[in-house]
């Protein structure tokens, strides 16, 4: 593993392509979930330099927050609360353009105008989210989801 990032600028299908490819030798014959998904944040993070990148993960009926980069934000979120919740109830991904306009939003930092939330699914059960945030409205999109869910899937090869 080298130990520097590369870090691409070009398209946002190439960036995800390059942190992608980074990200699967980084987290290859690592097996433990806490410190591939600390990398993956970190890598995220650096690439696309969001807001906030992190996870949460699934213990006794809640979300609990797990590895991020970013500000700090709230520890636990209930099943179908927030975007987070909706996406674990739902088990789909989440797009929301204006989290302002999103019902029941969980505003952990003022400065988040848009929101992607990703189900981590494992034997067809919701063990975790990926959110991201935005300073910017409307920042993702269906190459965001895409890539994004492609890297989830890398957890449970
Ligand atoms: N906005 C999220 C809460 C988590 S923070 O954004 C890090 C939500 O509505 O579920």
């Amino acid at each position: 593993m080298s130990e520097d990032l590369i870090i691409s600028t070009g398209s946002k299908e190439e960036q995800y392509q390059n942190i992608t490819r980074q990200i699967k030798a980084l987290i290859e014959g690592e097996n433990d979930v806490i410190a591939n998904l600390a990398n993956i944040t970190a890598s995220l993070k650096q690439q696309f330099n969001w807001l906030w990148v992190g996870f949460y993960l699934v213990k006794n009926e809640e979300l609990v927050l797990g590895p991020f980069q970013g500000p700090i934000a709230c520890t636990r979120i209930l099943k179908g609360r927030g975007v987070c919740g909706v996406a674990w109830l739902k088990s789909e991904t989440i797009i929301v353009d204006d989290v302002a306009l999103f019902p029941g939003h969980i505003a952990c930092s003022s400065l988040s105008k848009s929101e992607i939330v990703v189900p981590l699914i494992r034997e067809g059960e919701v063990f975790g989210v990926l959110d991201v945030d935005s300073e910017q409205l409307a920042a993702f999109d269906v190459i965001d989801k895409k890539n994004l869910e492609l890297i989830v899937s890398l957890l449970t090869p």
